[in-house]
């Protein structure tokens, strides 16, 4: 199995091959993701949400982040490894983001980390790309700015905030960014930010003609449903068969028919 680099990124979205990526947080979601030949694995600060039950990703630490990593790293093979710096950890001055940033790839061996924001990030992202960290950005919806926006509705609507998309997009190019995820907003700007840079653009709710797809693995998979966008397509509802699971277990152990003769010594 030939690891998946950002060069090889780049030489998709060239080739026009469709980059398809999940999250995961655990060594066993990532192993199972990796065997399944997905391109991009990213340890997202979505594990907020989905591990830690929580409304919003501004309350992840850095240490969270290089924990989950690190579990992730030991289960992948294949795919390429990007964790998300999580809130606060980059937005202070560059050294704060440069020394983070090593630590998601010295002690978690991330091959990549991902961080939100077009133009205030820039400057950032360049000192990172610059000692040898890859970067990935990400535009759109920035859900570590929901107490600024309030809501985590549609973005860039209106044509200033279209227009200020597109221009971050050129930035963070121009920055070394090897890939930027596109979260939520129209398939049509989308199309035309994937069309103006040369990186792929990873979209989430961002329509059918960015360079590739990204969703999160626990809503996709139908564990977590409390989230349910029209951008979620459901593949499997591993939540409901696990529900199952449980209660059959409980009910089995109630009647005494757990464990029966075979299962015991
Ligand atoms: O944290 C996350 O899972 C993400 C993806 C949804 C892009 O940032
Ligand atoms: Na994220």
């Amino acid at each position: 199995k030939r690891k998946v680099t950002t060069n090889r990124l780049k030489e998709m979205k060239e080739a026009g091959v469709p980059i398809a990526a999940l999250t995961a947080y655990d060594y066993s979601m990532a192993e199972l993701v990796d065997a399944a030949g997905v391109d991009v694995i990213l340890v997202g600060d979505s594990v907020s949400t989905v591990m830690q039950g929580l409304e919003t990703t501004v309350t992840v630490t850095m240490d969270h982040m290089v924990y989950h990593t690190t579990l992730v790293r030991r289960g992948v093979e294949r795919a390429l490894v990007v964790a998300d710096l999580p809130f606060m950890s980059y937005q202070v001055n560059s050294d704060e983001a440069l020394r983070n940033a090593g630590r998601m790839v010295k002690e978690a061996g991330a091959e990549a980390v991902k961080l939100e924001g077009g133009r205030v990030v820039a400057d950032t992202v360049r000192r990172i790309v610059d000692v040898g960290i890859p970067v990935m950005g990400h535009l759109g919806l920035t859900p570590q700015s929901i107490h600024k926006f309030g809501t985590y509705q549609v973005r860039a609507q209106e044509e200033e905030e279209a227009e200020e998309l597109k221009r971050d997009a050129k930035l963070l190019e121009e920055a070394g960014v090897f890939s930027i995820v596109l979260e939520k907003v129209p398939a049509e700007l989308a199309a035309e930010v994937t069309a103006s840079v040369s990186v792929p653009v990873i979209g989430i709710g961002a329509g059918g003609n960015c360079d590739g797809q990204i969703l999160v693995s626990h809503d996709m998979l139908g564990i977590c449903t409390r989230f349910n966008p029209r951008f979620v397509r459901r593949y499997a509802n591993i939540g409901e068969d696990m529900r199952k699971a449980f209660e059959h277990y409980a009910s089995d152990v109630r009647a005494r028919s757990f464990p029966d003769e075979s299962e015991s010594y």
